[in-house]
């Protein structure tokens, strides 16, 4: 039989979400707050975000139980399948072993409705009616919004200019689940927006409406927490398919959600390798600073402890709108910190070489922030083919491109620039 593609069955779907803050190298720093810069309460959050997910950005419980309305509409979906790209690995001449855990099948198409329906639960469970939210790509805005008309919300999305006018049939899918979208900044027409900027509108709206809260799709430990409910499967499928577990765990990281979901649960497994892969026009994890930033561009949001490029920065508008990030999650800033986790940058025209490649060998075609950790393994397949040594390589195939087919004719058509 052949182990290409290994299955779970619904009833196997993970129940617990695994929490790494226990382990982490060393302990978290708090956030601060924007005005007295001392540790944040629960009381500062409140105005925002749910207390079941303020409870969960604190908590040191190794395992933190899936509320089963949470499982039901994961069920949709999951457990996805883990698939080896023995296509990739021939066409490579490569004894490296390639899985993925496949996320693209996912309603909105992407890992970003495994927080979405979770978010949402927890908001509706507390009486809020709307949710307010930033988006890049749009991959984060089509996931809440698929999420909030599960739980009879209202969802309004602030996009990043420069995405909303490269990919309008996000905005069209944002709106069949019936949310509201909004280019951002609001108040600079001409601006192309960067997802700093966009989290600000989302801030102030949430902020000024008692029947609303924000919810964000990446950075927080919490929105982590939930995505790892793709590595806990993957270890499973892995060990189906026969092998002992990864060396190398590899995920493309904006704010570090993807990454986080797909490396967090193999943080314990000391000799397995965890690597990052970003955008070299927003090298945040690669050349930035590890200090107290703000999670937007105004500085209402609480300072975190992260690699940042400074919360002004605005990123060229490449194709991957989902790393366009100035900060990244403190969880996996911690991670590489500490050493316990590398980092690669690309230009965009290598992540897209590396994109074709796998739509040519595997089949699917990619999303540009998929295309990032796609080069990344492609290196390390063919780095063990230098050593000829046989690694096993795990990453989170993260999303589909067919929303970001512009971005493909662009490549194609020689039309897109290294920033
Ligand atoms: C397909 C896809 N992958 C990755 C990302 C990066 O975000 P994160 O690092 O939070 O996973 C995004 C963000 O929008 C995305 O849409």
């Amino acid at each position: 039989m052949s182990t290409s593609r290994v299955t779970l069955s619904t009833d196997e779907i993970p129940t617990a979400w695994f929490n790494v803050l226990p382990v982490l190298p060393t302990p978290l720093d708090p956030p601060l707050h924007p005005a007295t810069r001392q540790p944040v309460g629960p009381d500062d959050l409140a105005p925002l975000f749910p207390m079941g997910l303020i409870a969960q950005e604190v908590s040191t419980d190794p395992w933190i139980d899936i509320p089963g309305a949470v499982l039901d509409l994961l069920t949709l979906w999951r457990p996805t399948p883990l698939v080896r790209a023995e296509r990739l690995e021939r066409a490579l001449g490569t004894p490296a072993r390639i899985y993925y855990k496949d996320e693209s099948g996912s309603p909105a198409g992407s890992h970003k409705p495994n927080t979405a329906v979770a978010q949402a639960f927890y908001n509706r469970a507390e009486g809020i009616e709307r949710l307010t939210t930033e988006t890049g790509a749009g991959q984060w805005g089509t996931a809440l919004s698929f999420a909030c008309t599960q739980f009879g919300m209202d969802c309004t999305v602030y996009m990043v200019r420069a995405s909303y006018e490269q990919k309008p049939y996000r905005t069209v899918l944002m709106e069949t689940w019936g949310s509201e979208v909004i280019p951002s900044p609001v108040d600079e027409p001409g601006h192309p927006g960067s997802l700093g900027l966009a989290i600000t509108d989302a801030v102030r709206d949430a902020a000024g409406r008692a029947d609303t809260h924000y919810a964000l799709g990446s950075v927080l430990n919490h929105v982590l927490l939930h995505q790892t409910i793709i590595g806990l499967e993957a270890r499973e499928q892995l060990a189906r398919a026969g092998e002992r577990g990864p060396d190398v765990v590899l995920g493309c990281c904006g704010g570090g959600s993807n990454l986080g979901g797909i490396a967090l649960p193999f943080v314990p497994d000391e000799a397995v390798r965890l690597v990052a892969a970003e955008p070299s026009s927003c090298p945040t994890l690669t050349t930035g600073r590890f200090e107290y930033d703000f999670g937007d561009s105004a500085g209402l949001t609480p300072l975190l402890p992260m690699y940042t490029l400074g919360h002004e920065f605005v990123p060229p508008p490449i194709h991957a709108g989902g790393l366009r990030y100035h900060g990244d999650a403190p969880i996996i800033s911690n991670l590489v910190k500490a050493g316990r986790m590398e980092a690669v940058a690309y230009p965009q025209t290598a992540t897209f070489e590396a994109a074709v490649q796998f739509a040519n060998t595997e089949g699917k075609l990619p999303a540009p922030e998929a295309g990032h950790v796609i080069r990344a393994v492609i290196d390390e397949a063919l780095a063990a083919k230098e050593a000829d040594e046989e690694r096993v390589l795990l990453f989170n195939f993260c999303g589909h491109g067919l929303l970001d087919l512009s971005a493909y004719d662009d490549y194609h058509r020689g039309r897109l620039i290294d920033a």
